[in-house]
């Protein structure tokens, strides 16, 4: 089986999805998984960009430091380099489905469709509010992250 490689996308690349690959990243560690990890946003607004202040506390707080994480936009090469593809919301979807190749093997869906009761939801934008919104985001991406760490283990 090849190696899963596993890339996280929202919509700038500074909020949602870093804090994704920052959860997934301590829960394969922790699982002694050997994955590939990275995020992209489907917008160029933050290209080379360190995520957001209010994400980079708020991984802090659970020990983890993503300061050094750059933003980039998601590319068609991706579906080539990457097994999973996890989409924030339906909008970070819907844009992913319009670069994807027209053959291609990724596994594509909302990141929300991993955790049991959440398929079909959105991990909410927490860009526009307060930084407890911030603390929603990463107990859902934690929540993502630890389950597909258990479906990638088994
Ligand atoms: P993200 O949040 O998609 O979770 O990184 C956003 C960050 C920036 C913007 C929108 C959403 N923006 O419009 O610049």
């Amino acid at each position: 089986m090849t190696e899963p490689a596993v890339l996280f996308v929202c919509l700038g690349n500074i909020c949602r999805s870093p804090l994704a690959e920052a959860a997934f990243r301590a829960e394969a560690a922790k699982a002694g998984l050997r994955v590939t990890v990275d995020s992209a946003g489907t917008a160029d607004y933050h290209v080379g960009e360190p995520p957001d202040p209010r994400a980079i506390r708020t991984a802090a707080r659970f020990g983890i430091d993503i300061s050094g994480y750059r933003g980039r936009q998601a590319s068609a090469a991706d579906f080539d380099r990457f097994t999973h593809i996890l989409a924030a919301d339906h909008s970070n979807l819907r844009n992913l489905e319009r670069i994807a190749p027209p053959a291609h093997s990724a596994r594509l869906s909302l990141l929300l469709d991993l955790v049991p009761g959440r398929t079909g939801e959105a991990v909410a934008d927490p860009w526009y509010g307060d930084e407890d919104g911030f603390l929603v985001t990463w107990k859902e991406v934690s929540a993502a992250a630890r389950a597909l760490v258990a479906e990638l283990q088994a």
